[in-house]
């Protein structure tokens, strides 16, 4: 529940990447020691994650802002199909699962409705390294009953999930590994750090050729790195808004092609130091003609959705091309319902800023999406209600609590219906509620 309409001011400190946290819980399955994860958020995927991590016989518990798990015990070989349905961030557990019992057993992975997401670079890859491979319908057998065997692989795309799955297939291998054309994402570069921290020997993460020596892991201490689309997510709403934010625990490379945009449209994007980057921006945006998404270090496809909100009422026209995901634009017609003006063709989203977006009532179907619906409820005049919260809290922890920090009013319901998270009510919400 929003009441939009007011600019956001203040510091926020970024929390840990979803993206992050998320494979790295998946590789601390290689590892036989005590694995201790600092400033762990609380998602819903690291929620299904630490139940699918209870699953294999892993049991990870939280103590204050970290997790603790061991996994030197005996890991089971399948994952039950409501947790593989819940994210696709499940298949993470396939190469560890492979590794340590020898086979896995699982069914396709779920996730946002993003468009067709296959596996088949995971797979490949995992083939080349002596895995066989079958998928019968949904259901997926995978055995390496000797091991997993150290290979030269090329991607034919550089799938994030694929390079990390290869990595950690890689890790617990016999011999060296070298994969090339893998992303670069700086998850990529965290997941390989991580790795180094239980003793892996992991070379080129970064690059788009990592080379990787197999051998024993142990247990470990690691803080992921912060997430670079939660702080574009409040960037993007800063520049609709208008307002004056200091973002802490944000360096900026990795925000810096969506940065470059919004200067352009009229924002003071700084880099301030090594991790603090300020915003300020009058709301009064330009329109930025033609943009497209790709892999980075170009503009993130995640933030695409994200920066289409803040150009919603911006002055003249923006062209959006998705690169990565055939729906990524869902959100667009939502968008609609506040008045803006836009057209979804195929892969490009067109948007001629308006000027006012009205409150509505919306319904969230993807996890960006979503972040991108309040961000323009934020800037609406009016009050606007976001249904489909369950996506959103799959990669924000507390998205009201964020935005009603800098000064928004905004307000959270969790599931069940009755249950209360958050935050600071403003009036209207509170009457939103009780309605
Ligand atoms: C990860 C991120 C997601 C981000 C995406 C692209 C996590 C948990 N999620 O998702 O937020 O939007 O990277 O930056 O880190 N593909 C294949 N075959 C495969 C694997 C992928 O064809 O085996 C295709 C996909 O369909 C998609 C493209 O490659 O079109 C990118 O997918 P990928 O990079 O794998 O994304 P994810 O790892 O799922």
């Amino acid at each position: 529940m929003v009441h939009g309409g007011r600019p956001l001011f203040g510091e926020l400190e970024m929390p840990t990447a979803k993206n992050s946290i998320l494979p790295i819980l998946a590789a601390a399955v290689l590892t036989r020691g005590a694995v201790c994860i600092r400033r762990a958020p609380l998602l819903q995927d690291v929620e299904t994650s630490m139940q699918l991590l209870a699953a294999l016989g892993c049991p990870a518990v939280r103590a204050g802002q970290d997790l603790l798990l061991s996994c030197g015990g005996p890991v089971g070989d399948t994952v039950p199909r409501p947790l593989m349905a819940a994210m696709r961030s499940s298949i993470y557990y396939l190469a560890p699962m492979l590794a340590r019992a020898g086979r896995a057993r699982l069914s396709f992975p779920g996730g946002c409705r993003l468009g067709a997401r296959p596996i088949d670079i995971h797979l490949e890859g995992l083939r080349a390294m002596g895995a066989r491979v079958s998928a019968e319908g949904d259901q997926l057998e995978c055995e390496a009953p000797d091991g997993l065997q150290g290979t030269r692989f090329h991607l034919r795309f550089p799938s994030v999930g694929a390079t990390e799955t290869l990595m950690m297939a890689a890790a617990a291998a016999r011999g060296e590994t070298v994969l090339t054309g893998v992303a670069r994402e700086p998850e990529i570069r965290d997941l390989a750090d991580f790795l180094n921290a239980c003793g892996g020997k992991v070379r080129g993460a970064g690059t788009s050729r990592i080379i990787i020596r197999g051998g024993p892991l142990h247990g470990c201490e690691y803080t992921p790195i912060p997430d670079r689309i939660t702080a574009q997510t409040v960037l993007c709403a800063g520049a609709i808004c208008g307002g004056e934010l200091l973002l802490r625990r944000t360096p900026f490379e990795p925000v810096r092609p969506l940065a470059d945009f919004l200067a352009q449209a009229g924002c003071k994007v700084r880099r301030l130091d090594h991790d603090r980057v300020s915003l300020v921006s009058d709301g009064r945006l330009s329109a930025l003609g033609e943009l497209s998404t790709g892999v980075y270090p170009s503009f993130a496809t995640d933030a695409g959705p994200l920066l289409a909100a803040a150009m919603l009422t911006a002055d003249g026209t923006t062209r959006l091309r998705e690169t990565i995901f055939t729906n990524r634009f869902a959100c667009s017609t939502q968008f609609s319902k506040m008045g803006a003006d836009l057209r979804c063709q195929g892969s490009v989203l067109e948007i001629r800023g308006v000027l006012a977006l009205r409150g509505a009532r919306m319904e969230a179907s993807d996890l960006r999406g979503g972040a991108a619906l309040v961000i323009a409820a934020l800037a609406a005049e009016g009050e606007s209600r976001i249904g489909g919260m369950e996506y959103i809290r799959r990669g924000y922890e507390d998205i009201g609590g964020m935005f009603g920090a800098l000064g928004a009013v905004i307000g959270c319901r969790t599931q069940p219906e009755r249950e209360h998270s958050t935050v600071r009510y403003g009036a209207i919400c509170d009457r939103m509620i009780q309605e």
